[in-house]
């Protein structure tokens, strides 16, 4: 059974009832062939070759640190940090015996333990929605990369959230439900503006749109059970509506009719 929190209680990882499952949930985001799309086009965007330095901020299990090691090759480095105990262990242990030049460490987005300009590139995925002070994080971002170097972050934006749902009326209210239920779900959108105000340079965005046409994986990945029953909890709709909802849904699923999606903004720019 899916874990009350997801997809929305990343920022305490290790504290929710059963961090095993967001090890799970993550790696049900990395299977979707619409998410690994937009996730190459992350680590594209870092524009890293051979022998660079790489930070990935929020590294989850770790697949993308793993993916940019074989990039850097044997001259490379490349750390991951995240301050979920759980999913550092998680990203060690999947690396162990492949001898790639990758570390993972316990760590903060807001106080990085790392030197300033160590780094030729950093990068996070999916992480700056969760955090309260997104600035902070960046601005530590960028003092661990060099001057030139490429900061990448990705995030979605729950503003974009569609289902297809016999019920337009109700769809928008819980959809509007799960966008105030994330710390900011606004915070795609304001990645770009976010990446000026701290100075960053050659601003560059590209977005993505995760595409889902499985009930199950909807439930699992974009958790369209616990915000249908979470927006009658918090009194956004009554709880026969969500089961209303949520049998639409199913009957979507089996007459072929269902699909939903979540969009995403890129935004890469170059440290001064
Ligand atoms: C949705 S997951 C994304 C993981 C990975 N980047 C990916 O794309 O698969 C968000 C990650 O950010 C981590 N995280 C949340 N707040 C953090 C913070 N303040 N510092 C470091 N990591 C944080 C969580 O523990 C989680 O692993």
């Amino acid at each position: 059974m899916m874990s009350p929190q997801l997809p929305q209680g990343f920022a305490a990882v290790d504290g929710g009832e059963d961090p095993h499952a967001f090890v799970s949930y993550v790696d049900a985001v990395s299977a979707l062939s619409s998410a690994q799309a937009y996730k190459q086009l992350t680590l594209l965007m870092l524009r890293v070759g051979e022998g660079a330095r790489v930070l990935d901020v929020g590294c989850g299990t770790g697949d993308a640190a793993r993916a940019l090691a074989q990039v850097v090759g044997p001259r490379g480095w490349v750390v991951g940090i995240d301050n979920s105990r759980t999913m550092i262990e998680e990203a060690t242990r999947r690396q162990n015996g492949l001898g790639l030049p990758v570390e993972f460490y316990v760590g903060d987005a807001y106080q990085i333990a790392f030197p300033d300009e160590v780094f030729d590139a950093c990068r996070a995925d999916r992480v700056f929605q969760h955090l309260r002070e997104p600035k902070k994080a960046l601005s530590e971002m960028i003092r661990v990369t060099r001057s030139g170097g490429r900061i990448v972050v990705s995030d979605p934006d729950w503003g974009t959230f569609i289902v297809n749902s016999p019920d337009r009326d109700l769809t928008r209210r819980i959809v509007g439900f799960a966008c105030d239920a994330t710390t900011d779900g606004w915070m795609g959108r304001q990645l770009p503006g976010l990446f000026r105000e701290v100075g960053l340079q050659d601003v560059q965005v590209r977005t993505s749109l995760v595409v889902i046409e499985e009930y199950d994986t909807a439930k699992e990945v974009l958790g369209i059970e616990w915000l249908a029953h979470g927006a009658a909890q918090a009194g956004v709709i009554t709880s026969g509506e969500a089961e209303r909802w949520l049998r639409g849904l199913q009957e979507d699923h089996a007459a072929g009719r269902f699909t939903c999606g979540l969009g995403g903004f890129i935004t890469s720019g170059v440290k001064p």
